[in-house]
């Protein structure tokens, strides 16, 4: 029998025959922890009341049925692995570390919702594909309320999904609370819309609310602070960042704004490095975002200090300003022992020997091999499979922009492959530097919670599976039933929104 969990586990799912037997979960159950596991008795305790509207109890010596957790690094090979026995003795809930029992009880959740409180014998045996299983959301263009992210979050969890990119600045808006320069919350987050101007940011102790909140699912909040382009609302807050110095408006339209940080003046340095000082420590990733994409030049080719910046460097061009801008803020996250995890314009050059490439543009394989053949890791998130703010189906009342990224789509993008057709770099070297996947959402064209939901589910499925499979899972059709069931039986459970067409 093949168990309708997703993702599907990765090394071995072993289930005797229906014959050999079921367990019934029922009031008299009890959990057994070992050593200083209170926490996760809790957590399973308050899911077998949520989903079974049960209520068990912890260790009663005599009791039949028990449900056993522990943590053994002994018993496994690899970090994050984990494994679950069902049979006449009980539960048995066991990981290589506590993220491994994290996803162990995640597993145990997706069958109390999936079949109830009778589960059959099985031995399920599972460890990670890649490290970055991620999803990205912008929250500069429409702001969301840490009430939704955190539903969000839940979902990750169950999907054993570990990264949070948290696009927190752009043109049109600057999301984080700052002290030391108070202009970008107070000016940066208020776009001027159908006549409403509102302030909408996040504060810094919502920000650590939200990041110990990931934490606890082991999902890592990842910011970006999106530089030198798409800044507008910062130049709003701060004029003398631009070349010009002019006054502008956070923008209101959407696109990429030509106003972006002038990289001739000293000031704006001092400014982003106080800044960074500033921001880092909300966060408690070794991941730090940077930005550096789609950004104009315009504005640079006509300023004075621009120009001055690129002679007294030795620069032949303009785009060069960027790389040196790059390794200026790659300086800065060295400090703070973080690595700079850009979009793939940074490949101008040589990279940051502790830059990342968030590779986007196209099938995301040009990036890739550039950041590859300076033997720096890669995370793929190609807008032409994962961005999901494209439609993800053909119709044509479907909502969504530009393209179309339907769910066979994404479970079909796989970066090996694609990456063996373009390159003699051998395997081995290549799966080394794919450090994982994303999809990403862009909110231009998505309003409020109900439609954000619609444009992640059931994408965000495909994104989970393949990332856990690390792309080896070829059979669309089976995946899709599994989808099916995760659908009926999780997302309607948790009152989350999809789209039903797929
Ligand atoms: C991007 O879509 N501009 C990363
Ligand atoms: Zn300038």
């Amino acid at each position: 029998m093949k168990l309708s969990l997703i993702p599907r586990p990765m090394v071995t799912d072993i289930f005797e025959e229906e014959e050999s037997g079921i367990l019934s979960i029922s009031e008299n159950f009890a959990i057994t922890p070992a050593k200083k596991l209170e926490k996760y008795v809790l957590l399973i305790q308050r899911d077998i009341l949520d989903i079974l509207n049960m209520d068990v109890h912890i260790k009663k010596d005599d009791s039949t049925e028990n449900l056993f957790i522990n943590i053994n690094p002994a018993e496994f090979i690899e970090a994050q692995s984990y494994r679950i026995v069902i049979d006449e003795n009980g539960i048995e809930l066991c990981g290589a570390d506590e993220t491994g029992l994290f996803y162990a009880i995640q597993t145990f959740k997706q069958l109390l919702l999936i079949y109830g409180k009778n589960l059959q014998y099985m031995e399920i045996e599972d460890e990670p594909g890649y490290s970055w299983r991620g999803l990205h959301i912008d929250v500069s263009r429409h702001f969301f309320p840490i009430s939704f992210l955190k539903k969000i979050v839940n979902m990750m969890a169950l999907l054993k999904l570990n990264r949070f990119h948290w696009h927190l600045t752009d043109d049109q808006g600057w999301r984080i609370e700052s002290f030391k320069f108070p202009n970008l919350h107070e000016t940066g987050s208020c776009r001027n819309e159908e006549g409403q101007q509102k302030a909408q940011y996040y504060t810094q102790a919502e920000i650590r609310d939200f990041v110990k909140y990931a934490e606890e699912r082991f999902i890592e909040v990842v910011p970006e602070i999106d530089m030198p382009g798409h800044t507008q609302a910062m130049l709003a807050s701060y004029p003398h960042l631009s070349c010009s110095g002019e006054v502008v408006q956070v923008w209101d339209k959407w696109g990429v704004s030509e106003q972006v940080l002038c990289l001739g003046k000293e000031s704006t340095y001092q400014f982003v490095e106080e800044l960074l000082e500033e921001v880092i420590p909300l966060f408690s990733s070794p991941y730090f975002h940077i930005g550096g994409d789609e950004c104009p030049e315009t504005e640079w080719i006509k300023c004075p200090h621009c120009q001055k910046k690129i002679e007294e460097l030795g620069l032949d061009r303009f785009r060069s300003l960027q790389h040196h801008f790059t390794h200026f803020l790659g300086k800065i996250l060295k400090k703070h022992s973080k690595q700079l995890i850009g979009w793939d314009e940074i490949i101008e050059g040589e990279l940051p020997d502790n830059a990342i490439v968030m590779s986007w543009r196209g099938d995301a394989i040009d990036g890739a091999l550039f950041a590859m053949k300076q033997n720096r890791p890669v995370i793929f998130t190609p807008n032409t499979s994962y961005y999901f703010d494209w439609k993800q189906t053909i119709l044509a009342d479907e909502q969504g922009a530009f393209g179309v990224t339907s769910l066979k789509r994404v479970f079909d993008y796989k970066p090996l492959k694609m990456l063996l057709q373009k390159t003699d770099i051998i395997s081995e070297q290549l799966e080394e530097l794919i450090m994982g996947i994303q999809a990403n959402v862009w909110t231009e064209y998505i309003h409020n919670e109900k439609e954000l939901e619609y444009m992640l589910y059931p994408r965000l499925l495909a994104i989970a599976e393949q990332a856990w499979q690390k792309g080896n899972n070829e059979d669309f059709e089976e995946f899709h039933k599994r989808v099916n069931t995760f659908k009926n039986m999780v997302m309607d459970f948790y009152e989350v929104n999809y789209c039903k067409k797929v």
